[in-house]
């Protein structure tokens, strides 16, 4: 069957990219504080969910980092912790300026939904509040691909976030617990791109680690 929404779904993560070739430096600094104008939103937990992977993972384990940012701090943190990172980017200014923050790492500028890569060739993928940005349709079709870029054993660690009152279902029409993706508050056109995405990471509730089969 044809995809009716896909153009307007293209359109969306556009928008998402544009946003961040835009805000790149408002929202992480060099050293990978967030915007001094939110206080509130730290990023000294990274550290501690790198730390939790790491004890998963063999030394120079390969790891993917989906939406990667501007390499700080968590790719910065992975490649420290001495693993094999490609940090993954649909910002092209996200991706430049990872490429001089965290010059121990490789790094592709590009759309995760239409990307690929070959099967089983990494020990784990890591996505700190990217999937949000991505429509839901989209995320139905990339989670089956980042399983089969995982080696078997390997590790999806993803953020998500809470939203009142709406409920995530799984594709098999489960319930799964109480977190939904937020890439939906973000339309084609909207002005206000900055103060969703602010809105986006005040809510941030749960970052978890799956393994796959
Ligand atoms: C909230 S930032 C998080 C950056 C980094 N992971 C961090 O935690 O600091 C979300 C990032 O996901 C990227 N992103 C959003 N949609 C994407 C897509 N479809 N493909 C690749 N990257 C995407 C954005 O450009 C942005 O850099």
């Amino acid at each position: 069957m044809a995809d009716a929404n896909g153009d307007l779904r293209a359109r969306q993560r556009d928008l998402v990219r544009r946003g961040y070739d835009s805000i790149s430096r408002a929202y992480r600094d060099d050293e990978g504080r967030s915007n001094p104008g939110k206080p509130d939103e730290r990023t000294d937990h990274y550290a501690g969910w790198v730390d939790a992977l790491a004890q998963l993972l063999t030394p120079r384990a390969r790891v993917l980092d989906l939406g990667c940012g501007a390499g700080v701090p968590a790719t910065k943190l992975l490649t420290e912790r001495t693993f094999d990172v490609l940090g993954l980017d649909i910002s092209a200014v996200q991706i430049e300026r990872a490429r001089e923050l965290v010059p121990g790492a490789t790094f592709d500028q590009a759309d995760m939904v239409t990307w690929d890569h070959e099967p089983a060739s990494f020990d784990a993928v890591v996505s700190f509040y990217a999937l949000i940005h991505v429509p839901l349709q989209d995320q139905r079709n990339l989670l089956p691909k980042i399983r089969r870029w995982l080696r078997p054993g390997g590790y999806l660690a993803r953020s998500l976030v809470r939203s009142a009152g709406r409920e995530l279902r799984s594709t098999s029409g489960r319930r799964c617990s109480g977190t939904m993706p937020t890439a939906r508050r973000i339309s084609p056109g909207s002005p206000r791109l900055g103060s969703s995405l602010s809105g986006i990471a005040s809510c941030l509730r749960a970052t978890s680690v799956i393994r796959s089969s």
